[in-house]
């Protein structure tokens, strides 16, 4: 999708001037799991299923990379508009999924947040959330951020709630709210800013993920449907950042 060439060497980077550098924090909005299936004549769930192997994959990529944050999109608030039958079996996913990863995770080092509202999914799947939450908390490889029933315009929302409640209560002051005092009400606050936000499966869009966090991150559109992203997928989007040059609005 991005238009482009894919960097070769070193050289080629710095006659292009880019950054060269990889990334502190990369997002992905894992799409197309539905189509991977469709087109082999699957249900949806072995989409979702693959996908769930291509997770532990970029998980992987990320740590040796040394990525020091990792956020997935796993389940948008928009999602609840899927079937019954379809939300039961990614939730069946996740909670599969961490049973049988949580001790992968400790090995490697990696410390697991989420954002968005991860109650919404019951007490049983939200209680061995938080035990991935808490028995991670010490590791410092890489930090999986998980966006669970997640939705950017609610978090910007809830916070400027926050800010205005606050006002009103007249602990601060209204003149003093402003981009940072707003960024640090985010869910996000205490994670680096967001640098590289990769879609997959030729979808160019956001979908209510990260939409202030992103307001600087480059963008990389992948036409690969996401349970086939795998080391060379990720290092493709990783190249396309190394070769852009970052101006955050100056020349
Ligand atoms: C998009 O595919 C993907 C999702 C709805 C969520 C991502 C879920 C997983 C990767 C499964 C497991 C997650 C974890 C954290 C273990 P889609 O169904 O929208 O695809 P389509 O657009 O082709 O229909």
């Amino acid at each position: 999708m991005n238009p482009t060439p894919a960097a070769t060497d070193g050289s080629l980077r710095a006659a292009q001037g880019g950054t060269g550098a990889i990334p502190r924090h990369v997002a992905i909005i894992m799409d197309g799991n539905g189509r991977w299936a469709e087109k082999r004549g699957l249900p949806r769930v072995a989409g979702h299923r693959a996908g769930a192997e291509a997770v532990r994959r970029a998980i992987e990529v990320a740590a040796d990379a040394g990525i020091e944050v990792l956020t997935l999109y796993a389940f948008s608030s928009e999602n609840w508009r899927r079937s019954d039958e379809e939300i039961s079996d990614l939730t069946g996913l996740m909670r599969f999924y961490l049973e049988r990863e949580l001790k992968t995770l400790q090995k490697e080092g990696v410390r697991v947040k989420l954002i968005g509202d991860p109650s919404a999914f019951g007490p049983d799947l939200a209680a061995k959330l938080g035990k991935a939450v808490d028995a991670t908390a010490p590791n410092r490889r890489l930090t999986l951020v998980v966006a669970l029933n997640y939705g950017s315009r609610a978090e910007i929302a809830a916070a400027a709630r926050g800010l205005a409640e606050q006002a009103v209560a007249g602990e601060i002051d209204p003149a003093s709210i402003d981009e940072a005092a707003l960024g640090e009400r985010l869910q996000t606050a205490d994670l680096p800013d967001l640098d590289l936000l990769i879609r997959t499966s030729g979808e160019v869009r956001l979908s209510n993920f990260l939409l202030w966090q992103a307001a600087y991150a480059e963008l990389v559109f992948l036409d690969t449907l996401w349970p086939d992203f795998d080391a060379a997928a990720f290092g493709e989007a990783l190249d396309h950042y190394k070769r852009r040059q970052r101006r955050f609005g100056g020349r």
